[in-house]
C-alpha cells in the first residue's frame, strides 16, 4: 500500500515538506510505501471552468496537476500539505487542488474511499482555517479523513524551524501511524468481502430550478 504526500509549498524542502516527512517516516515504519509529489515553485493557473475535464477526467492545462493525478490513481491514501498564507492555504496550492479534484475527484477511482488528511504549517496563525479549507476537497470525494492527537499543524517560519515544534512533530508521527492503521483496516475489510457502499447520484439540485 502506498501513500502519496503532496507538498503544496514553493519550497521543496521547507517546513511543509519536513512536517510531511515526519508523517512519512511513521508510515514507512508501519510498512506503508510513501511517495512525495512537489507542486513546484512556478505559478499554477486556477480552474477556468471550461468543463473540458468532464469527459476525460483530465485538466486541459498540462502541468503538475495532471502529473499528480496519474500518481494519485496509483495511491491508496493521501497527505496534502500546505504552508499558511494569510490564514488560508497557499494560493498556488488552492489552484492546484481545485483543478485536481474538479478534473478527477469524481471519476470514481482516483480518490473515492481512499483516506486522506491535510497538514498546515505556519509561522504563527491560520492553521485551523487552512485545514478546514483543505478538508473540503476530501469531504465531497467520499474520502475518509484521518485525524491525529491534535489538529494536523506545525509551526515554523524559515525552512527547518518546524522541527523545533515538538508537539507538531509528534502530531505528524501520530498522523502517519493512524493513516497506516486505517489503510490496514480497509485492506482487511476488502479481503473479508466488505464491498464499497453504493452511491446514489440521481439528485442534483441547483437551488434555482
Ligand atoms: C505570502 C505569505 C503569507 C503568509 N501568511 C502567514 C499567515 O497568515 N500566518 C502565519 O502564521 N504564517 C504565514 N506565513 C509564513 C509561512 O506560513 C511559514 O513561513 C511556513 O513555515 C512556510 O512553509 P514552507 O517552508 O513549507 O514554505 C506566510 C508566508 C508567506 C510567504
Amino acid at each position: 500500500m502506498k501513500v502519496l504526500l503532496v507538498n503544496g509549498s514553493p519550497h521543496r524542502v521547507g517546513n511543509t515538506y519536513l512536517a510531511l516527512r515526519k508523517a512519512a517516516d511513521a508510515l514507512e515504519e508501519q510498512g506503508i510505501e510513501t511517495e512525495f509529489f512537489w507542486i513546484g515553485a512556478k505559478p499554477i493557473g486556477g480552474c477556468m471552468a471550461c468543463g473540458g475535464c468532464a469527459a476525460t477526467h483530465r485538466c486541459v492545462m498540462e502541468d503538475a496537476v495532471n502529473t499528480c493525478a496519474a500518481r494519485a490513481a496509483q495511491a491508496d491514501g493521501f497527505l496534502f500539505g500546505t504552508p499558511v498564507y494569510y490564514a488560508g492555504p497557499a494560493g498556488n496550492f488552492c489552484s492546484f487542488m481545485d483543478r485536481l479534484f474538479y478534473s478527477c475527484g469524481g471519476d470514481g477511482s482516483t480518490f473515492y474511499f481512499k483516506p486522506a488528511a491535510a497538514v498546515a504549517v505556519a509561522r504563527r496563525a491560520g492553521c485551523t482555517a487552512a485545514l478546514d479549507r483543505v478538508n473540503k476537497y476530501f469531504g465531497c470525494a467520499q474520502m475518509p479523513i484521518v485525524s491525529s492527537s491534535y489538529w494536523d499543524m506545525a509551526f515554523g517560519r524559515t525552512s527547518g524551524e518546524v522541527e523545533q515544534d515538538g508537539e507538531g512533530m509528534q502530531t505528524m508521527t501520530n498522523l502517519g501511524r493512524n493513516m497506516a492503521w486505517l489503510l490496514k483496516c480497509i485492506q482487511a475489510g476488502r479481503s473479508s468481502g466488505v464491498a464499497l457502499p453504493e452511491c446514489a447520484r440521481s439528485q442534483r439540485t441547483n437551488f434555482i430550478r
